[in-house]
């Protein structure tokens, strides 16, 4: 039990360093760098003592970091009419300036709502810096994107299309034409915000669009487990958890998305190799939030590669391997790589494609002005 209990240590040191206020950005030194441990990118990393074969059982203890914080969140259902503007507006290539992409571009829903390249290419062909994570699950993280600089799933949804590199709106305006070309959205506004005297706006479109993804939710054998069916995993499966809670990797990756709690450094114990991106330190001006970033969720993970904010993680076993060494400073075997990698597995959910069904192309007005390139 000797490495269960260093999982334990590890996440009581973390929570002593302020991990557990999942507000506070500040980077939670590492446990490992302890007094007389601190480890050099030089020096080769300790390896994980193997875990027993066949003592699988998990303490209860430690799964508990995978139940919700402070009781379920009240869950609020959209209204339908909102729900099916948002997944119009998710589909709409026109909310970008040359009418080629949609928020589907980079998030295919088919897709477990990625892209599949390292980092994104928006309009005209143009790259951006970071990797597009999942849209699925993403309403419940403590904030969107990278660096966590939108509050909400709401307010994060009009950044894209105004972004000069991802759908290069000009502005509000520039949006609101694009939409009333199209006579059935008017209607759809309505509806979608009764009582409101002018419910096209940008701002609306953002609300819509995140009443969708709120719904884009997967449940997967990994969620029965948590809720107590303990047959929801294969005796393979069990081991890879066991050796994810014993390399100390649920002190970041918690809650019931195992991520999407809090924010962290990349390279908490060997410098991340990336160091050009510094991710929420530009959005605090705090220096100490250089290269952190949000702990991403670990749910549907197979199916997400490449894998880091900047891509740089290209297939599930290399992302493990690196997180081994840079957040924990273990040098993780392959068999223990292939262990956790085949728990992963176990949290790719199902998508139910009525949800996500794309509407039938909304019809162009015969007056609409035809846009410029
Ligand atoms: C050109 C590709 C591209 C397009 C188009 C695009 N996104 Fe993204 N999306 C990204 C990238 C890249 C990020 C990460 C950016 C960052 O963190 O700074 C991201 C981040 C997000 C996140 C944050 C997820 C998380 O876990 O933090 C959400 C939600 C999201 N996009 C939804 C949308 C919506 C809704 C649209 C359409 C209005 C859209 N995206 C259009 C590439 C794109
Ligand atoms: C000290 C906090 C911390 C620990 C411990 C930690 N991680 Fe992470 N993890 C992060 C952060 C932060 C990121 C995002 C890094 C980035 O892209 O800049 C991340 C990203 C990942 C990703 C890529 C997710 C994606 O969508 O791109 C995987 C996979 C992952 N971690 C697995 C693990 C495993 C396995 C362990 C244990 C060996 C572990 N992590 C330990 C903080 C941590």
């Amino acid at each position: 039990m000797r490495y269960l209990d260093r999982g334990i240590w590890l996440a009581t040191g973390l929570v002593l360093v302020g991990g557990c206020d999942h507000k506070q950005s500040g980077v939670a030194a590492p446990a490992t760098s302890a007094p007389g441990a601190a480890i050099s990118a030089s020096a080769p990393a300790p390896r994980l003592a193997p875990v027993a074969a066949g003592v699988d059982e998990i303490n209860p203890r430690l799964l508990r970091r995978f139940q919700p914080v402070g009781g379920a969140a009240a869950s609020q259902t959209p209204a339908p009419d909102k729900v099916a503007l948002g997944r119009a507006l998710f589909y709409e290539k026109r909310l970008s300036r040359d009418s080629r992409v949609a928020c589907n571009s980079c998030h295919s829903l088919t897709k477990y709502g990625i892209d599949g390249r390292p980092t994104s290419t928006g309009v005209d062909g143009q790259r951006g810096g970071r990797n597009a994570p999942t849209v699925y699950n993403a309403a419940t993280h403590i904030a969107q994107f990278w660096d966590g600089r939108a509050s909400t799933i709401e307010q994060q949804a009009t950044g894209p299309i105004l972004n000069p590199i991802e759908m290069a709106m000009p502005n509000e305006q520039a949006v609101v034409a694009a939409l009333r070309s199209v006579p059935a959205y008017a209607d759809m506004f309505r509806r979608a915000f009764p009582g409101e005297r002018q419910p096209l706006t940008l701002k609306n479109v953002g609300e819509a669009i995140g009443a969708f993804e709120r719904g884009l939710v997967t449940t997967s054998r990994w969620d029965r487990f948590i809720a107590g069916d303990s047959s929801a995993l294969t005796a393979v499966e069990k081991h890879g958890l066991r050796v994810f809670l014993d390399a100390g990797c649920m002190v970041c990756h918690t809650g019931p998305q195992v991520g999407g709690t809090m924010f962290q450094k990349v390279g908490a114990v060997i410098p991340w190799p990336n160091q050009q991106d510094e991710g929420r330190s530009a959005v605090t001006k705090t220096a100490a939030d250089r290269m952190v970033f949000k702990v991403p969720s670990l749910k549907n993970i197979a199916e997400t590669a490449p894998y880091f904010h900047d891509g740089s993680g290209a297939d599930l076993e290399t992302a493990i391997h690196k997180m081994g060494l840079h957040q924990l400073g273990v040098d993780l075997e392959d068999a223990d790589v292939k262990a956790i990698a085949a728990w992963m597995r176990s949290m790719t959910g199902e998508i139910d494609p009525a949800y996500i069904a794309a509407p039938a192309q909304q019809a162009d007005s015969p007056q609409a002005p035809t846009k410029t390139l």
